[in-house]
């Protein structure tokens, strides 16, 4: 059979402080199976060092302007750039524990005002993640944890739009995790979770039909 599973990371927090958890928790479930042995690797998007990954990079580190639907249509081919490989990872029976992916690209966008139905469009067709954990904070309680950082989008009103419409877009593969919890309650969870879709995954075919 198949060992195909894509975990995708997603989080409303944004801010490389990451004030709700999910790189620190990617990190620890990244350790957690290699610690068992199983094959797993972590991606992060955006992917900076890309060609593309570097004008995204330059674009929120506010030294290049560019207009809403550009750089949303650069942030999903710098999704598209990397299929090839994670496909062939996710056929060789490695598990893919990603921090960011396609909703983080509808949410940031539509959050500026971009219609939805656009936004999703250029993603439609990436690997379809097998779980998404959502670690969920308010941004009043994000605020509390520390100063914003100094890329674009690192501020309270933004990110309490952002969240909002990353709450409208759940789905069933979506686990809300309440970001309030201590770092080793919220990876107890994870990891729970975890080890249950790696399981299922073993049997079922690999997805290309996000969106
Ligand atoms: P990071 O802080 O996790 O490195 O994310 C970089 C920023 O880019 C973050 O504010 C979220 C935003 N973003 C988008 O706007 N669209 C996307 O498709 C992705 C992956 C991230």
């Amino acid at each position: 059979g198949f060992d195909k599973c894509v975990k995708i990371w997603c989080s409303d927090e944004l801010s490389s402080c990451d004030r709700a958890g999910k790189t620190t928790q990617a990190t620890k479930l990244f350790e957690y199976l290699q610690s068992l042995g199983h094959p797993v690797k972590l991606w992060k998007f955006p992917e900076r060092k890309t060609l593309i990954g570097q004008v995204i990079d330059e674009y929120l580190k506010k030294t290049r302007e560019l207009d809403d639907k550009t750089i949303h249509l650069l942030f999903s081919a710098n999704r598209w750039e990397c299929m090839s490989t994670m496909k062939e990872d996710i056929l060789n029976g490695t598990t893919l524990i990603v921090d960011r992916y396609a909703y983080s690209g509808l949410a940031f966008s539509a959050a500026k005002g971009l219609e939805l139905e656009w936004c999703k469009y250029p993603d439609r067709g990436l690997l379809t993640p097998d779980i998404i954990f959502f670690t969920d904070l308010s941004s009043e309680d994000a605020a509390k944890r520390g100063g914003f950082g100094e890329e674009r989008y690192e501020n309270q009103s933004f990110q309490k739009k952002v969240r909002k419409i990353y709450l409208s877009l759940k789905d069933p593969t979506w686990k809300i995790l309440d970001a309030r919890q201590s770092i080793s309650e919220l990876h107890d969870q994870i990891e729970k979770m975890s080890l249950t879709i790696i399981q299922k995954c073993k049997e079922l075919p690999l997805k290309e039909d996000l969106f």
